[in-house]
């Protein structure tokens, strides 16, 4: 007999990349679960994302991080829950891992991560300490021996890809091209709805355990350069090039407010650094997705910029 589906909570679940969590649990037919705050339900933004989770069959429980009652009463319903809160809570997530600590029923937690592997980067500040966010997230589950699996799933596609990490545009450019460093880092993109996938699919799966599961497909992985000329090749056009040497990259993050500072900084780790390519994925640490599912017919950087064209 096949094992039953895990039923899964997503906290999160109404975020940019949780909506994709929950769609991809629910589809892969696991009872699907999302913690959603009062304030949303009548948010008729967002009114229309929670009718296609009903639409999906997702049952909705009412609750928030800062309600502890809430989210044990949450978490005693399902099996696996899945943080896929935004940067500003990921400190409150110690909220989350008191009340698994309580429930005492949870077989895997995902805390919220979903881009670089946090214990593996030279960053610099102010990076630096948005990702140290995470690793005291990772410190603190370890310590309650609580189950878990990282997702490492390095640069959303629908972050990156639209405007080639040009700032102030909306389409890949045409005409001119901003590199940071000399673009031959190695860097990761990877479509949404394959990161759900991937992620849901590491629920059950034993390999996963205590693991941090990169999403590294061979054919998402190229260099600033590669890209620009994959982009080249389908507008049959070459760009003009304009490499940012890394001091430069450097002063403007010192030189800059935030926000912006904190996307360059991230920008300089991802593609001057090469943060996201430049360690090996040792099996007493990580697996990596399309390794183990190599059945999921992800979406390739390829194919995603061919929507641009
Ligand atoms: N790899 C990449 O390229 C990349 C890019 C961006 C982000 N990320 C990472 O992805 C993860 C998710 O970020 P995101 O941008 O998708 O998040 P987001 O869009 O900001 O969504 C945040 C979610 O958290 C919920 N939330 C906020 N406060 C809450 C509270 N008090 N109680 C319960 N729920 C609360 C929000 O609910 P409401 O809908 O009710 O507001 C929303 O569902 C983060 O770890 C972030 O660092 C990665």
């Amino acid at each position: 007999m096949a094992a039953e589906k895990s039923k899964i909570l997503v906290i999160g679940g109404t975020g940019y990349i949780g909506k994709f969590v929950v769609e991809a649990s629910a589809k892969a037919g696991h009872p699907t679960f999302a913690l959603v705050r009062e304030s949303t339900v009548a948010d008729p933004l967002k009114g229309q994302l929670l009718d296609s989770f009903k639409n999906s069959g997702v049952t909705f429980v009412h609750g928030d991080l800062n309600d502890h009652e809430s989210l044990v009463k949450a978490i005693k319903q399902v099996d696996v829950v899945i943080s896929t809160v935004g940067n500003m809570q990921i400190p409150d997530q110690t909220k989350i891992i008191a009340a698994i600590k309580e429930a005492g029923n949870v077989k895997k937690f995902f805390p919220s991560e979903f881009g670089t592997d946090v214990d593996h980067h030279n960053a610099v500040e102010p990076a630096c300490s948005t990702y140290a966010g995470k690793k005291l997230i990772r410190r603190a589950i370890e310590a309650e021996g609580i189950p878990y699996a990282y997702v490492s799933c390095n640069c959303f596609a629908g972050y990156f890809l639209p405007t080639l990490v040009q700032p102030g545009v909306t389409t890949p450019p045409r005409d001119k091209v901003t590199i940071l460093g000399d673009g031959s880092a190695k860097v990761v993109f990877n479509e949404e709805h394959d990161i759900g996938t991937y992620t849901i699919k590491a629920v059950d799966d034993p390999r996963t355990l205590n693991k941090i599961l990169y999403i590294k497909p061979p054919k998402n992985t190229c260099s600033f350069n590669e890209l620009v000329s994959l982009w080249e090749k389908k507008i049959g056009k070459s760009l003009e090039k304009n490499y940012v040497p890394e001091e430069q990259v450097l002063k403007l993050i010192q030189e800059s407010e935030f926000p912006i500072n904190l996307i360059l900084a991230i920008n300089h780790s991802i593609f001057v650094n090469g943060d996201l390519t430049n360690f090996e994925i040792e099996p007493s640490f990580g697996v990596e997705a399309s390794e183990l599912y190599p059945d999921v017919k992800y979406t390739t950087v390829e194919e995603y910029l061919e929507r641009f064209v």
